[in-house]
């Protein structure tokens, strides 16, 4: 039997240790890839990322329809969607749902993984979208911005504040994990996606008064140490 089909706990501990041993090859290696290429390597088990962060996602879409009238009409655009786990638990709420990224074997598991739901993945640049001014009633980010260099994530920032009618979902991390193990796990995740550095300047600043500064007025609608999920109302 493979570790991935025995209780959840032996899972993560499979899944932790699948990660240190890619961390420890790249460890002291700089990072000098573009996203696509960092993303296209990683997608073969982004699914370890899903594992972790699926409660979470599900819970930020459960509180989501409390603080928003969302029908199945209602236009949702995913930027940097990866495998599309936020945009899954999204097609629960609307049949009109995007997903856009710029890597492609990432949207190729998307793909895969969404058959049978409403859901049109497409490769694209979350700073160039493709799309008219107010195109979508809601566009979505899933840590999508915490590992960018600060001048792409304001232009990711601009385009999604650009291409939303009226509000933008933004869930990123806030914080280090204080556990000694989970603190090692992001470690790893954030050193293999490339953007290290970014990622401590990021959850040293605070995400709010980001939102803010670029046309928000930012509501938590999700919140623990590490993670938050802001719904901004476009200003
Ligand atoms: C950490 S992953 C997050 C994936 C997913 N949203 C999640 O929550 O698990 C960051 C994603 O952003 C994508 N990405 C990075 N730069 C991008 C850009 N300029 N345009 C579109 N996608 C980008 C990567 O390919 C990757 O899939």
């Amino acid at each position: 039997m493979s570790p991935l089909q025995g209780s959840p706990r032996v899972c993560r501990f499979y899944c932790i240790e699948k990660l240190m041993k890619e961390y420890r090859k790249i460890e002291n290696q700089p990072v000098n890839k573009s996203a696509a290429e960092i993303f296209d390597k990683a997608a073969p088990f982004y699914f370890i990322i899903d594992l972790f962060s699926a409660s979470f996602i599900r819970e930020v879409v459960r509180r989501l329809s409390d603080h928003l009238d969302i029908t199945r009409d209602t236009k949702i655009l995913e930027v940097c969607c990866g495998t599309g786990l936020l945009s899954r638990y999204l097609s629960r709420l609307s049949d009109r749902i995007v997903g856009v990224d710029i890597s492609p074997k990432m949207i190729a598991k998307a793909e895969r993984s969404a058959k049978r739901l409403p859901i049109e993945f497409r490769v694209m640049d979350a700073s160039a979208l493709d799309f008219p001014d107010g195109s979508f009633d809601l566009v979505a980010i899933s840590r999508g911005l915490h590992a960018m260099p600060g001048d792409l994530r304001e232009a990711v920032t601009a385009e999604a504040h650009r291409v939303t009618k009226s509000h933008a979902l933004f869930i990123e991390p806030i914080d280090r994990p204080k556990s000694r193990i989970f603190r090692a796990v992001y470690n790893v995740a954030e050193r293999l996606e490339g953007g290290f550095e970014n990622y401590l300047e990021f959850v040293g600043m605070d995400f709010g008064g980001y939102l803010e500064a670029h046309g928000f007025s930012p509501r938590p609608i999700v919140e623990t140490d590490t993670a938050a999920a802001y719904l901004g109302r476009k200003i």
